[in-house]
Formats: C-alpha cells, structure tokens, sequence
C-alpha cells in the first residue's frame, strides 16, 4: 500500500511519471472516465479548504468513482475526542482511499500508520503540503517546458507555507534551482529546510526582504498569503499582513516569460489587476491540482503491494515541544524522533528540532 505524506516519497521519475499523465488526462479525459469505478475517496477536511478539498472530489468523479467525507472537524467523532489513529482504521471500513487535511503537523502520517488504504496529506499545519506541490509542478512544467535551470522566488509568508517548504523539497530533486526567498525577518523559512533541504542538497539560494530587488531575476516568482490562522500573536499577524503586494507596477521589472504561481488562497498579496497579465498562472495552477490529484489517486491506487522502506534511527528519548505537532494532542501516541546528518534529532511527525 502506498500513501503520500511529503513529497519525497516520490522519487524523480515518479513526480514525472505523474505529470505526464496528468497531461494525458487533460488531452484525453475520456480515456480515464471509468477507472476508479466502484471506487470510493473519502475526504477527511479538520481544517477550511475550496481548492484541495473540492478538486480531489472533481478527481474522483471524473475518475467514475464516489466521494464521502466531511468538511469540518465540527462534523466528525473528532469533536467528541475521538484519536486520529481510530479515524484513519475506521474510515479504512469504509473508503478506499483517503485524503486528509489537519491543523496539527503530522495527523496524516499518524493516520498512514493506522489505515489500511492509501492515505494523503492534503495539507498538515504549517508543516507540508505535498499535492499542492504536484499542482506547481505540473504548472511549471507546463508553462517553462522544464523544472530543472529555473530560478525561482518565493514571497511572503516562509515560516508557516507549507506549500513552500513542499515546493522547495521538490525542486531539491531537480538540477540547476537557485532559490529566492523573500520574506520579512519574522516570517524566514524555517532553519531544518534549509539545513535539510537546501543546504544538504547544495543548492544556491538567497535570503531578501525586498521583492522589488529579486523580481527581475526570477523565472517563477511564487507568491504566498500572510497565514492569519497560524499566528499566536494577531498584532504580529496586523503588522506583516501587507508585507507584500505584487502590482502592475512591480510586474514591468519582472522577465517577459515570468511565471506568477499562488497556491491560493489570497488576500492582498496579488492585486487583482495582475490577473490580466500574460504571466499570471494562479487560476490555471488550480485547475492543474485537479488534473494531477486524478494522476495521483490512479497511482496510489494501483501500488497495493507497495512496502515503504524506512532507514531513519528512531528513539523516544525525548519529547517534542511543538505544540502544533500531533503529539501534543493524542495521548497513545508514542514520541518518535529520527537523526539528522549532524547528529541531531528532529519529532518524525512535524521536523520539530529537539
Ligand atoms: N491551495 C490550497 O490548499 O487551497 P485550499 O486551502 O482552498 O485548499
């Protein structure tokens, strides 16, 4: 059985393997209309989603299969208090695939170790989200003709954008990235990405706070929304909220083939007059989430016999002390932390250093 809970459980070949048929699926829809007949998604949304919760659903049906689920933790047995352990071997009865979205970091790899079907992370925290990253993938590709030899800035909100830490553990995979990260002081990326990822895979980034000096040397520019929801302190959050709006002004300094990615949704980052640009590929990006979300469930579907190898050194030593990371809250649950390359140990569940 195979699940995704962060994009490098995908190899190289996989992540193109899955465009490319992403692409099939946009040519030919027909050809794809009945294979998940009898097939049923369940979508597990703790948390608010439009474009994720809906373009999985739209995946399935036009898959030929069936959808169940809930779209708030208010509306499930996880308001009575019941594990996210329980859930995923429950709703393993009843579905044959799941996806899930949870404010606390780690909940679907919790359910991954539980379930009996495939699970995916559609969104955990500030931690990952790795089918939005297929969705930037597939809008890459299909905008630059390539994922490899980009320079690509990421704007606005580093710490808690999950889609950014995904994205950025992707385009680690890829030859000749140089990454642009632009934020303000307090919203930085946080250290184990770029301990883990960038540095540990050499690749070339900066670190800025003006998205007017960066813009001109950018093939991507990848905006994100200030995250409202993930601040403890709302005047922090009234502060940085404006950090960045992207303009028409800001747009004449950018490369004539920039391409302006969102994972949405957003708030004042990108004026709406921008939408007009050529360069603009925020609303083709969420149509692509639905067509690779379909490649995705096909694929995940068909690796029954898959068995995940797992060469981290775990030990339960020590506890973790995120507090939005699952430990905090399901009391079974054991603590589990994997050593770094430099003989640290971060939780397995949220990358929380010790
Ligand atoms: N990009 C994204 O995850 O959007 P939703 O929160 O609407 O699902």
């Amino acid at each position: 059985m195979r699940s995704l809970i962060d994009i490098l459980d995908f190899s190289v070949s996989e992540l193109d393997e899955l465009i490319a048929v992403a692409e099939d699926i946009m040519e030919t829809p027909e050809k794809y209309n009945e294979k998940c007949k009898n097939k049923k998604l369940a979508t597990l949304f703790f948390e608010p989603s439009t474009r994720t919760r809906l373009s999985f659903e739209a995946a399935m049906i036009e898959l030929g299969g069936n959808v169940i689920g809930f779209s708030e933790a208010s509306s499930s047995s996880a308001s009575k208090g019941e594990s996210m352990a329980d859930t995923a071997k429950i709703i393993s009865c009843y579905a044959d695939i799941m996806a899930i979205r949870h404010p606390l970091e780690g909940a679907p790899l919790v359910a991954s170790n539980n379930a009996t079907v495939p699970v995916i992370n559609a969104g955990d925290g500030g931690h990952n989200h790795p089918t939005q990253t297929l969705a930037d993938l597939l809008t890459i590709h299909r905008k630059m003709g390539r994922l490899n030899n980009l320079t690509v800035g990421f704007c606005g909100d580093l710490l808690y954008g999950r889609t950014v830490h995904s994205l950025i553990s992707a385009l680690s995979r890829y030859e000749g990235i140089k990454v642009v990260l632009i934020s303000p002081g307090e919203l930085k990326l946080p250290d184990y990405v770029k301990e883990e990822v960038l540095e540990k895979c050499n690749m070339e980034f900066i670190e800025t706070e003006s998205l007017e000096d960066a813009i001109g040397k950018l093939d991507i520019l990848y905006m994100t929304r200030i995250q409202r929801e993930r601040f403890a302190d709302i005047e922090q959050y009234e502060r940085l909220k404006d950090s960045y709006v992207l303009d028409v002004e800001k747009m004449k300094h950018a490369k004539e083939k920039m391409a302006v990615l969102h994972p949405l949704p957003r708030v004042n980052e990108i004026s709406v007059e921008v939408d007009s640009d050529p360069r603009a590929c925020y609303f083709e990006q969420a149509l692509c989430g639905k067509f690779i979300r379909m490649a995705l469930i096909l694929k995940l579907l068909s690796e029954k016999d898959y068995k995940k190898e797992n060469k981290d050194v775990v030990t339960d030593e020590f506890i973790c002390k995120n507090d939005r990371c699952i430990t905090t809250v399901e009391q079974e649950l054991k603590q589990a932390f994997k050593k770094t390359d430099k003989g640290t140990y971060r939780c397995i569940y949220c990358d929380r250093e010790v």
